[in-house]
């Protein structure tokens, strides 16, 4: 697989990771300093990430490995190295890709070092790997979601074959951490305790493009959580496609729960939260431990994706409209003030004005601080695909904007029934459009802006939500 050019043969290549990666970075980053030497400039490079925190995550170790290699990390897409680390959820994710393709081409035909690398979801997926050989030859390199810890190999390779490079892996055969990873925010960070999923939910692709789960080690995971606590970081996510079903596969089976009991204790972290939680895996004994717990945060992404037992039946969801409508009112009765957020698919094949009518019912009751709504997309490869009854598009259009209607009203009555409360808030940020402001989240996630500067940033501080916009609040400091 690892065809490099004759003319550099390496005998010294190390077998076992990741030294095997600190050999490949060193190797690039000589590569990179020569070209700098010639150009008299630093290489920029800018990696683009699409999808979920998963991607996030992996563009943190991506960024690393390229800072490692010597390049200046940019938001610019006009840079020596662009990397785009996409999504493959819904068909529109892949659209945006090749069309930005095309625009990179353009910049490149004036920069004709420029290295253009394409990873993450979609490149699991054979038909695209093709179309990006056939007919977007400019690409340089190629790779998917199982390898992305050998960044460094696939650019040497590269480098030195001076060819398309592609390295697609079938699944991921070992986990290799302790590579460099950069974080986005000094003071947070996202943490995989899982990667993969095995639910098979009938539209989805994520399985197969993130292959089965497999769960991290907890030791492994406390010890990632120390190093960021002692490094700053005050609060985690922790990510996996079903965070519920985490450690029911470890040679000594751990749950979510018992985990997130030891994460508690490690002095530091302040507030914890995770990503994504299915319905049919979550506990009584997860409900208990965050109504006992000081640090996690009292929030829930719940994805319903539809109120219908049929259609959730069709889904392969393995929950029903009163299961899921029974477990909201039991966290909600241990935890009166939690904010549930949702996903929801609109226009499933077979789905009826009746089964819709459900949802609506189900996102009523719920109340929903959030609900990210999607409309279904179809999926080669996936069993819904192929389901015959797929709804056509104006009604399927038409349901999408009345759910909006309703999910939007709601949330914004929902989000300012704390005005007037005194609540710790993480300052995360400058205000994008007043540089007076500073943003920050509540522990349910709601979004705050408060008067203050860049000093504020990463600290946990008690502020007065002194008016709700709809979706967020303005607040003032209160001093302890
Ligand atoms: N593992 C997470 C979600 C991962 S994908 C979970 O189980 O909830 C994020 C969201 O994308 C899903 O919750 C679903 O609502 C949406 N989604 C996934 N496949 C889709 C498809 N084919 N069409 C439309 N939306 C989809
Ligand atoms: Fe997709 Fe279902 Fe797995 Fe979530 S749980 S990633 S929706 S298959
Ligand atoms: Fe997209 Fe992959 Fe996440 S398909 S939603 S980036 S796991």
């Amino acid at each position: 697989m690892n065809e490099f050019n004759e003319n550099m043969i390496e005998i010294n290549i190390p077998a076992t990771e990741p030294d095997r990666q600190y050999f490949f970075i060193e190797k690039c980053a000589d590569l990179v300093h020569e070209k700098e030497l010639k150009l008299g400039r630093k290489l920029s490079a800018c990696i683009k990430t699409f999808g979920c925190q998963m991607n996030s995550r992996d563009s943190e170790k991506l960024t690393g490995i390229l800072k490692e290699i010597g390049y200046e990390i940019t938001e610019k897409e006009e840079a020596d190295f662009v990397l785009y680390n996409t999504c493959t959820v819904r068909e529109n994710a892949n659209f945006k890709v090749y069309g930005r393709l095309g625009y990179l081409q353009g910049i490149k035909k004036d920069n004709p070092h420029m290295l253009i690398g394409i990873c993450g979801c979609m490149m699991q997926e054979p038909d695209e790997v093709k179309k990006i050989k056939k007919s977007y030859r400019f690409v340089d390199v190629v790779f998917g979601t199982h390898n992305i810890f050998k960044l460094a190999e696939i650019v040497y390779g590269r480098l030195t074959s001076g060819k398309m490079y592609v390295e697609i892996q079938e699944g991921t055969a070992d986990i290799v951490e302790d590579i460099p990873s950069t974080r986005k925010y000094p003071f947070k960070s996202g943490v995989n305790i899982m990667y993969g999923c095995n639910n098979f939910c009938s539209y989805c692709i994520v399985p197969y493009v993130r292959g089965r789960e497999k769960s991290r080690n907890p030791q492994d995971i406390l010890a990632e959580i120390r190093q960021l606590a002692s490094d700053g970081v005050v609060e985690i996510m922790l990510l996996g496609q079903n965070v519920n079903s985490y450690g029911t596969n470890l040679e000594t089976p751990v749950s979510f729960s018992r985990l997130l009991q030891m994460i508690e204790e490690i002095e530091g972290i302040q507030r914890i939260r995770f990503m994504t939680s299915h319905p049919k895996d979550l506990s009584d004994e997860l409900i208990e431990v965050m109504k006992n717990s000081r640090k996690i945060c009292r929030h829930l992404h719940l994805p319903l994706q539809s109120g219908s037992t049929n259609i959730l039946s069709r889904m392969n969801r393995r929950y029903t409209k009163e299961d899921y409508l029974n477990l909201a009112g039991k966290i909600k009765d241990a935890m009166p003030e939690i904010s549930l957020t949702t996903d929801i698919i609109v226009g499933f094949p077979g789905e009826t004005e009746q089964d819709f009518a459900e949802t609506l019912d189900v996102v009523g009751k719920i109340g929903y601080d959030a609900a990210f709504t999607f409309i279904y997309s179809k999926r080669t490869g996936t069993p819904a695909a192929a389901m015959e009854e797929q709804v056509p598009e104006n009604e399927v259009k038409e349901r999408f904007d009345r759910l909006l209607k309703l999910v939007q009203g709601g949330s914004a009555r929902l989000n300012s029934r704390f005005t007037g409360h005194v609540v710790d808030v993480l300052i995360e940020e400058i205000n994008e459009q007043n540089p007076e402001l500073v943003t920050g989240r509540m522990s349910n996630n709601s979004v705050v802006h408060i008067k203050g500067g860049a000093d504020l940033i990463g600290k946990i501080l008690p502020v007065r939500l002194d008016c709700s916009k709809g979706f967020y609040y303005l607040g003032s400091l209160v001093s302890e």
